[in-house]
């Protein structure tokens, strides 16, 4: 039989332990019981962030880089090159609203919008000015 005093020294340390313990996996639980997605009021902190939406106008480049690189990069169907200045200058020279014209409406081996079915005129446009900036 142990002393007393050390027999309840070792009771306090075990209780002692155990409590840790236990605020440990109590903390445990309410993280995983917390609601996954809270519900966030006009007026809460959370609230105020505002909710970034992919929207509006496209970049010129954006949209060559996604639906004009195809042809114009390689040269399909005798598509004028991205940069190549000596095709671009005949093009260039009818004027910018004859080209947004070509490709609004589309142009010999060029399909309509160019194929961007799902581009604005004012996209397309944007698009045929980031052509002839790199073209010239
Ligand atoms: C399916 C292939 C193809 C795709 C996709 C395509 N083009 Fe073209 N594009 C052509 C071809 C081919 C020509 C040259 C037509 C000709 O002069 O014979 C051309 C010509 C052009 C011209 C010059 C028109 C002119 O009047 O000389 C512009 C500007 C142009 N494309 C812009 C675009 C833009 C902007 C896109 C993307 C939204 C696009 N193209 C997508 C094939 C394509």
């Amino acid at each position: 039989m142990l002393p007393k005093h050390i027999t309840l020294a070792l009771v306090s340390l075990v209780l002692l332990v155990s409590t840790i313990a236990f605020a440990a996996v109590k903390d445990e639980i309410s993280a995983r019981v917390a609601p996954v997605g809270s519900l966030c009021m006009s007026g809460d902190e959370c609230a105020a962030a505002p909710i970034v939406v992919a929207s509006g106008p496209r970049s010129g480049e954006d949209i060559y880089n996604s639906k004009c690189i195809a042809c114009h990069s390689s040269g399909a169907a005798g598509a004028p090159k991205l940069g190549d200045t000596g095709v671009w200058a005949p093009r260039i020279d009818k004027g910018i609203d004859e080209l947004y014209a070509s490709v609004l409406n589309g142009f010999k081996g060029m399909p309509a919008k160019g194929l961007c079915m799902d581009c604005s005129d004012d996209e397309l446009k944007a698009t045929v000015d980031y052509m002839v900036i790199k073209s010239q």
